[in-house]
């Protein structure tokens, strides 16, 4: 199993997880985040107003698969997030030891 981790730009949550929906993905986590690149959050706009301190808001996505999906997942988050523009993200991936499913206590793949 793999950990993919994406930083992405707020406005384009709605189209990365719809397109993962599409491409089988059963679950994910979203949280609010805060961050820097290389440009430490200078000269990126947000809204159209630029901002001059150096955290941006950002949406951090975390989605757990199988490997043989995660190629898939990765290349999807990147389409999707992608505008050209500076701040469009990244996306980190961690193998993963192991999941439990709370409710039925299956563990690994069959958890996911
Ligand atoms: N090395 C890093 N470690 C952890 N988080 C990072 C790292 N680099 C970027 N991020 C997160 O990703 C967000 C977006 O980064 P960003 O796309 O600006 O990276 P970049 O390297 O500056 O690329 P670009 O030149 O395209 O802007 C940051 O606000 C931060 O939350
Ligand atoms: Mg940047």
């Amino acid at each position: 199993m793999k950990k993919i981790e994406a930083v992405i730009k707020p406005f384009k949550l709605d189209e990365v997880k719809d397109a993962l929906q599409d491409i089988g993905v059963q679950g994910m986590t979203v949280l609010e985040a805060k961050g820097y690149g290389r440009q430490k959050g200078h000269s990126e706009l947000y809204r159209g107003a630029e901002y001059v301190i150096d955290f941006l808001p950002k949406i951090k996505i975390e989605v757990v698969v199988a490997d043989d999906l995660a190629p898939a997942v990765v290349e999807t988050i990147q389409n999707a997030a992608r505008t050209g523009k500076i701040g469009d993200g990244k996306i980190f991936i961690t193998p993963l030891e192991d999941v439990i499913r709370i409710r039925t206590g299956e563990t690994g793949a069959q958890a996911i």
